[in-house]
């Protein structure tokens, strides 16, 4: 209980420096991007995400994290679509039973984030990040799926969907 306190309030604390980050961000957008990213395990994939969105205002409040549970959301979505694709079109049992959890999952985890989506708009920090563990909470079920014996392959374009809205989800917890 003690932890998960602590993440509510790591990730308010994470809410308040972007905001404050953000809104000192008029003079050197650019650089301000750079330097909230470059305190988060994966600065590159923070620069790129925020800056795929060509609308992005960043003087709007807790936009960042807007944009980084945007990302997560899509790769979650399309990792979904791959595996229930791929599961669709392959007999092998072993292969076919993960690729289902990971269906599975990976749409939960993006009905998750569109609910932390709604819960930031509505200014429920506590909500919005209870929503976000959850939809991590997908993302590693999916990782795990593969892990299982006997360790059958992860398919590549899977993989790399999974893995990114991992890195997604480390992103908005820089301060946790
Ligand atoms: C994938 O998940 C969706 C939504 O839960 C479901 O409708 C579909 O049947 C699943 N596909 C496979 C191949 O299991
Ligand atoms: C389904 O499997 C066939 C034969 O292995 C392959 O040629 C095709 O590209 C696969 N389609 C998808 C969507 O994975």
């Amino acid at each position: 209980m003690a932890s998960m306190k602590c993440l509510h309030m790591s990730f308010f604390f994470f809410l308040v420096v972007l905001v404050l980050l953000v809104s000192c961000a008029h003079a050197d957008d650019k650089s301000q991007v750079e330097k909230a990213c470059g305190q988060t395990p994966h600065p590159d994939v923070c620069v790129s995400c925020v800056n795929s969105d060509p609308s992005r205002s960043t003087s709007e409040i807790p936009e960042l994290t807007f944009e980084i549970l945007f990302c997560m959301m899509s790769e979650a979505t399309h990792g979904h679509e791959v595996a229930d694709l791929q599961a669709q079109n392959t007999s092998e049992p072993t292969l076919k039973q993960a690729l289902q959890t990971c269906n599975v999952s990976l749409f939960s985890a993006s009905n998750d984030l569109t609910d932390s989506f709604m819960r930031m708009e509505g200014e429920d920090y506590q909500k919005a990040e209870a929503d976000l563990e959850s939809a991590n909470g997908g993302v590693l079920q999916c990782h795990k799926a593969f892990l299982k014996q006997p360790v059958i392959t992860f398919p590549p374009q899977l993989f790399s969907h999974v893995d990114l809205a991992a890195r997604y989800y480390d992103v908005a917890h820089i301060f946790g």
